[in-house]
């Protein structure tokens, strides 16, 4: 999704380093045919989206969420692995990379990487498998564009093709991927939040994920990689999102050998397609069908609308047409996104018209039922 920036103020806590268990392989996430097996059990699984958790300073605020997502039955949290500044802020505000003349700098602080540690830490503690995103195509917490006059690119196409812009990327990956390089909490790594290359060859995408994804293997031989991406591209109809304009080929993208999953999202509205229950319903067909003839599992991995009264009927029809296809491709879904309410201020997280609130009648709706069906 692509969100406004929110600025957040919060109070970095004055915590010890947190350590990550070294977890044993066999308790390492991965894909079982087109389906996901965590912990030992293959079967569907649902799960949702809160770019906002790592930000949080409070160590119990993050405990507390995680918490409500395993009593929820919830097993896989996608989150935001980077927050790129130009402008280091004030200390009480997270950030995880910084850009200056032509230098790149990780913030491994009490105000930076170490606020990832704590989510993992809790990830850990609760059973929750994390997706860890490196970087977004938004400009969103920095972005591809933070890097840009760093590394002497004027758009994403040129960050995609750049050695520079590359090299400064693949240090951040290293950087994040040594921390929890053993963590049984890592459900996979991405590449990036909705990359797009638009009006580019496929093949410049293309060859950014082959060479990310090689990296990435090279550097963690067990955990699953993934793109991130919005599911564009692939034979369908002739509406916008199956078209090749945002320069993604979906099918050839995820017949990559180190990409272990195929990921894709559904906004409606944005896309400016159509019903909004009945293309969702194919949407998520047109992918499964690739991920069985490829036999990777397909994670429906964001999805939402923002009249907040068709919330229940028309992401739980999706959710219904994601799960009627556990055995024909699809391994599992995501909605956009968490919301809750943060312990230590009483405030409500984000909602960007999209969030389903922990205990709401949405959550009713989208979770408890949900996962009742998955059973
Ligand atoms: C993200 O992708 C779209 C489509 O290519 C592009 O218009 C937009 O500028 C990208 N974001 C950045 C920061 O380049
Ligand atoms: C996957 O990545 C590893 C590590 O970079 C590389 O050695 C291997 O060739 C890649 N796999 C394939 C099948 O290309
Ligand atoms: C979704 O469906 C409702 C009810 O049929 C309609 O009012 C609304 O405009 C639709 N939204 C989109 C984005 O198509």
């Amino acid at each position: 999704m692509k969100l406004a920036a929110i600025a957040s103020c919060f109070a970095v806590a004055a915590a010890a380093l947190p350590t990550v268990k070294v977890a044993p392989r066999a308790s390492i996430s991965k894909a079982d045919g087109t389906k996901f097996n965590i912990d030992g059990v293959t079967k569907y699984y649902a799960g949702t989206n809160s770019y906002w958790i790592p930000f949080l300073t409070s160590d119990n605020d993050v405990d507390v969420i995680m918490g409500h997502l395993k009593t929820s039955g919830h097993k896989i949290l996608r989150i935001w692995g980077f927050n790129d500044v130009k402008t280091i802020p004030g200390s009480g505000t997270v950030y995880f990379q910084s850009f200056s003349g032509s230098t790149a700098t990780i913030n491994t602080g009490a105000n930076g990487l170490q606020r990832l540690d704590a989510v993992v830490k809790a990830a850990e503690k609760h059973g929750i498998k994390l997706i860890i995103n490196f970087v977004n195509n938004w400009t969103d917490y920095g972005g591809m564009a933070a890097y840009f006059s760093a590394c002497g690119v004027s758009n994403n196409a040129g960050w995609y093709q750049s050695t520079k812009c590359q090299t400064m990327y693949q240090a951040y990956i290293k950087a994040v991927i040594s921390r929890y390089r053993t963590s049984a909490a890592v459900f996979a790594w991405e590449l990036a939040n909705e990359p797009r290359c638009n009006g580019c060859a496929t093949s410049v995408l293309t060859n950014w994920i082959r060479k990310t994804s090689d990296y990435i293997r090279s550097l963690d031989s067990d955990h699953m990689i993934t793109a991130g991406d919005e599911g564009f591209g692939l034979a369908g109809d002739t509406s916008y999102p199956y078209g090749y304009t945002e320069g993604f080929d979906w099918a050839t993208n995820l017949a990559l050998p180190n990409i272990s999953f195929g990921t894709f999202h559904l906004y409606v509205e944005s896309w400016g397609v159509g019903s909004n229950k009945t293309f969702g319903q194919s949407w998520v067909a047109a992918h499964a069908a690739i991920c069985k003839k490829l036999t990777k599992p397909c994670l429906f991995e964001e999805y939402g609308v923002t009249n907040a009264a068709e919330h229940c009927p028309v992401e739980s029809a999706w959710q219904s047409a994601s799960l009627a296809l556990k055995d024909s491709g699809m391994a599992g879904d995501l909605f956009w996104q968490l919301g809750d309410t943060i312990q230590s201020t009483g405030q409500l997280t984000h909602n960007d018209g999209h969030t389903i609130y922990y205990g709401s009648s949405d959550w009713k709706c989208l979770v408890d039922q949900h996962v009742k069906n998955i059973g």
